[in-house]
């Protein structure tokens, strides 16, 4: 029988990646309105992890975190130890799936890591997961997804649940092999899981290799930033609170073998985004730096996202104008944290992948 709201909001949430941008939001958002639910959180602290975004849970007796990878069964294993030790019953009522490796232009250097966390991860997940549906403890998987598996879309059309998967880099071929291990789940052994598909984040905590932060931070250093070709691709902008409380939305009362769409309704082309930050930035036109554009680089992508709020009852709260000026503040009030994530590692990929034109 299908989970209900009530038994999913009480219950025990394996949240994977929860250290990662998006699933720190979702950790944070889930701990504040959610007072019965228990929470753990696997992630491997990768390179993009910051354990600083979900300081505010450490303490909680609702939280506890286990560092792993999913690719490994071993670790996936002590993570549900772990929910069972913290619910007190067999395991978890709920696994979302926010671990990947996330950067384009990274997946374009190698994408052997992407395939590792993004599809084979995906497919340890299931297998660990059927054991806790077989036993009637995990009642929901939602995979966390990307609007990057439709690939190009022409205008006008925005893409649709429905449209074929089109990818374009190893980043979204790999996280496209992950979401259709789980539809093969769903349709083999009527596996309970939900797929969502969202467009390109941006807020506060955002890793500074992703466009928005970046630009940001490279302004408030007083520096150039790398916009690719002739900055005329568009995507569609979503702030990271409307997301992760979307994926709340579908975990809760969304509908088993479901994908849901979820876009901020903001489409802007690269170059008119720049300028809006070099406008918060109080700089000029001669702060953008033409680079070489990226392999493959898809023009547009367009989310139509009505499924999700005919379905769901959720709706995207933030502008572009209301969240880029709360997420530069934030940048500006957190310039230590910047400093501290600026590692070695950071700058040595940021002279590999920028070259300027
Ligand atoms: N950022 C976006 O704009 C966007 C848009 C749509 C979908 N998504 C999807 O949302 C999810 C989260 O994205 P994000 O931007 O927060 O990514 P992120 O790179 O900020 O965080 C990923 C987290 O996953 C962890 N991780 C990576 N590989 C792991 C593994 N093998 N085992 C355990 N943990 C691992 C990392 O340590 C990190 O904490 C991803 O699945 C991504 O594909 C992101």
């Amino acid at each position: 029988m299908a989970a209900t709201e009530q038994e999913l909001a009480r219950g025990t949430w394996l949240v994977t990646g929860g250290c990662g941008f998006i699933g720190s939001e979702f950790l944070r958002q889930a701990h504040r309105a959610l007072p019965d639910v228990r929470l753990v959180n696997l992630d491997s602290l990768s390179y993009a992890a910051s354990p600083d975004r979900v300081a505010e849970l450490e303490g909680s007796p609702r939280y506890r975190f286990v560092k792993g990878d999913i690719s490994r069964p071993a670790d996936v294993d002590a993570a549900m130890t772990a929910c069972a030790q913290l619910s007190g019953a067999g395991g978890p009522t709920a696994l979302i799936n926010f671990a990947a490796e996330s950067h384009v232009d990274r997946s374009l250097f190698t994408g052997m890591p992407f395939v590792m966390a993004n599809t084979l991860g995906v497919q340890v997940l299931l297998e660990a997961g059927r054991k806790f549906v077989e036993k009637g403890v995990l009642k929901r998987f939602l995979q966390v997804s990307t609007d990057e598996v439709y690939g190009d879309v022409h205008e006008p059309h925005r893409s649709v649940e429905t449209d074929p998967i089109h990818t374009s880099s190893p980043y979204s071929a790999s996280k496209a092999g992950g979401e259709l291990l789980v539809q093969a789940f769903v349709r083999s052994f009527k596996f309970p899981a939900i797929v969502t598909r969202c467009s390109n984040n941006y807020g506060p905590w955002h890793w500074p290799e992703k466009m928005i932060p970046l630009f940001i931070m490279r302004l408030l250093q007083g520096k150039k930033v790398p916009v690719y070709g002739d900055g005329m691709q568009k995507r569609d902008w979503i702030h990271v609170e409307d997301h992760a409380a979307g994926i709340m939305a579908a975990l809760l009362r969304g509908q088993d073998g479901e994908i849901y769409n979820f876009d901020g309704e903001i489409e802007i082309d690269n170059l008119s985004l720049t300028r809006k930050l070099l406008s918060l930035a109080q700089r000029d036109e001669s702060f953008i730096e033409y680079v070489k554009d990226r392999p493959g680089h898809d023009r547009r992508y367009a989310l139509d996202s009505a499924k999700a709020q005919r379905e769901l009852g959720w709706r995207q709260k933030w502008t572009l104008e209301a969240g880029l000026r709360q997420t530069f503040d934030w940048f500006v009030a957190h310039k230590s944290w910047l400093d501290k994530v600026l590692n070695e590692e950071y700058q040595s990929y940021y002279k590999q992948q920028y070259e300027v034109r």
